[in-house]
């Protein structure tokens, strides 16, 4: 049976107790985490938000109160009056927070009872996530989710703070509104009073944050959801929270400056941890030569090295030939992997195919020079070479792909990182930032046969590139910075065009017709007209750096109430059907 409060007041939260309280006469609120019955005594650990308390019921101090706990289980709600007192000795736990101190119960009242939970709340992850996912409102009662929930506010308590002090302005832009390209799909949702008419949910807030600053905003921020519709992974949500800056009268490195000073504070605030600034910077170009991925994991080496060179004249034509068509062939060493099985190696080999490879060639480094099935193809100065180049010693495992660029790439850089899991090179407590620069503004779309922007379409050009924008516009940099943590795109932005000419003219690039640029972007341009300051920003997925600061592996444990892989919400059922009755008020019949 549920009890009344009454006029009862929480004195203490339970994980806050500790030796100085020894003595105080307490009184907590919170849930049963475990009860333990040792005949004379029972013992309930208390948990609320703060943490877990080990409450002691013995009838010499109450006989109700100890009557009333024999009927206690998991979950119930209770509220528990007593006495602050120091274990007896040897019976402290080390693993709590409040470990050297127990409470001495007088009172208990059952605000609540509980059915018994479908998972015992425990920081085992055992659970399969759809159930989880299903419960969440006990999921979220797990020490772990409340760490991480509490830790993602104090993130954003420190990132208004800095902000703020750095004179930026939080303002907020509208959820109902137009699309905003940056790629995804849109989430649309009609219109009662338009029939037939749609707003779009903002991908982001790109169009206003701009807008606001030709209305003389400078500075502005903005903790803001964002929705698009793509296909979901472990660092994508449907809808996601974007940490949204724009600045005016600034280039990269302003904006490189205040990111930089931003993220010393809040790893510094929140977790204690000094970052070295500036982040070191690398172009897009030798991201991808180096590591096969414009967002390099920077905790490990294992470099892409190219051998084409010291190939092109081999008799081995799976390489030669590649070369010759104008593709390439690159290699990682595995150090001291030599001693990898055949069967290890197939693993690899069907783990590169994967990502459209036709085949991994190895070389292993003995004692007795290169052990390989393909080493017959090659002159002992072709292998000289190539094991130089690879800076391979005895004991290592050379690995190697032949290609056109794009597939070495996706599919070297995807080894790269399977490569550093096997070999254990993760320092899961390493924090290795680095900017990537000068992005291509533009790249091919095979598909749709047209350019598309790499970043979106108000993106500035370099300078000196404007003048091949119309020949050859795959030479055209862009002023685009993404910021890469731990292998994961945590920012991207760029100096925007504040010229109403050359965004006409990147539109026409981007195979926009003038009709579609004045329907969708029409009121951008127009703003364009009546003094846009020069300009530029960046976007953090706030999701995406909860995640690394809590040493996380999904986005899913960082959002409160995630969606999963399907883009539903599997607590509320959402999405879901809606009545005959608003769909007609819609004006909506589906076929
Ligand atoms: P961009 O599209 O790169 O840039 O997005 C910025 C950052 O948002 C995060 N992010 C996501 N996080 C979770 N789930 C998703 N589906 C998702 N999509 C993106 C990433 C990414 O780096 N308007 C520009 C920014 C600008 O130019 O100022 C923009 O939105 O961490
Ligand atoms: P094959 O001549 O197909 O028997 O291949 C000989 C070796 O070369 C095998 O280890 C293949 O995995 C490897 N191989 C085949 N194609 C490629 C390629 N494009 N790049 C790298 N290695 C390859």
């Amino acid at each position: 049976m549920a009890e009344s409060m009454g006029f009862l007041k929480r004195t203490d939260m339970c994980g806050s107790l500790r030796k100085e309280h020894v003595g105080k006469k307490v009184t907590l609120m919170g849930w049963v985490h475990r009860r333990r019955d040792h005949g004379g005594l029972i013992f309930i650990d208390l948990r609320d938000r703060e943490g877990i308390v080990q409450i002691v019921f013995s009838p010499q101090v109450s006989l109700e109160a100890f009557k009333k706990a024999e009927s206690v289980r998991s979950e119930y709600v209770l509220a528990v009056v007593g006495e602050v007192r120091l274990r007896p000795e040897g019976t402290i736990n080390e693993k709590l927070s409040t470990g050297e101190v127990e409470v001495y119960a007088d009172q208990l009242i059952i605000l609540n009872e509980a059915k018994t939970p479908p998972f015992v709340i425990e920081e085992s992850e055992e659970v399969e996530e759809a159930v989880r996912l299903k419960y969440r409102y006990l999921d979220l009662r797990r020490p772990e989710l409340q760490r991480i929930i509490i830790l993602r506010h104090r993130i954003t308590k420190s990132i208004r703070d800095y902000l703020d002090r750095a004179g930026f302005l939080e303002i907020e832009t509208p959820m109902l509104t137009r699309s905003t390209p940056e790629g995804a799909r849109d989430y649309l949702v009609p219109s009662r009073v338009h029939p037939g008419e749609f707003y779009a949910l903002p991908q982001s807030p790109q169009l206003f944050k701009q807008i606001l600053m030709i209305s003389g905003f400078d500075r502005y921020f903005q903790i803001v959801r964002c929705f698009r519709d793509e296909d979901l992974r472990a660092d994508r949500q449907p809808e996601f929270t974007q940490l949204d800056m724009e600045m005016s009268f600034v280039n990269e490195e302003d904006i490189i400056e205040v990111v930089e000073g931003l993220m010393s504070y809040i790893f510094k605030e929140n977790l204690g941890i000094s970052l070295n600034i500036p982040f070191p910077r690398i172009t897009y170009e030798e991201a991808v030569n180096k590591f096969g991925t414009d967002r390099p994991d920077l905790r490990f080496d294992l470099e892409l090295v190219d051998i084409s060179d010291a190939v092109v004249k081999s008799d081995f034509k799976v390489f030669s030939d590649t070369v010759r068509r104008g593709g390439q062939v690159k290699g990682i060493n595995a150090r001291g992997c030599g001693s990898y099985s055949r069967k290890d190696i197939d693993g690899l080999t069907d783990f590169v195919k994967g990502f459209g490879a036709k085949g991994l060639a190895w070389f292993i480094i003995t004692e007795d020079g290169i052990k390989s099935p393909i080493a017959k193809f090659f002159t002992q100065q072709q292998l000289d070479d190539i094991v130089e180049k690879m800076k391979g010693e005895k004991g290592d495992l050379l690995l190697f792909v032949a290609d056109e660029p794009k597939i070495v790439a996706e599919s070297l850089g995807n080894l790269r990182l399977e490569l550093a899991k096997r070999m254990n090179l993760i320092d899961k407590n390493k924090y290795e930032f680095v900017w990537i620069t000068d992005f291509p503004l533009v790249e091919y779309d095979e598909e749709e046969k047209r350019w598309d922007s790499k970043h979106h379409p108000f993106t500035s050009p370099k300078e000196e590139d404007i003048k091949f924008l119309e020949q050859d516009p795959s030479k055209v940099k862009a002023r685009a910075y993404d910021l890469i943590l731990n292998g994961i795109e945590i920012g991207g932005g760029s100096i925007r065009i504040s010229d109403r000419e050359l965004q006409q003219k990147i539109f026409k690039i981007l195979g926009l017709s003038s009709d579609e640029v004045k329907e969708k972007f029409g009121f951008l341009l127009e703003a364009f007209e009546y003094g846009a300051p020069p300009h530029g920003g960046i976007a953090f997925g706030l999701d995406r750096l909860v995640m690394l600061m809590a040493g996380r592996d999904t986005i899913r444990d960082c959002i409160a109430f995630p969606k999963t892989q399907s883009a539903s919400c599997l607590m509320t059922q959402a999405p879901s059907k809606v009545s005959e009755k608003q769909l007609r008020e819609l004006g909506i019949k589906f076929c």
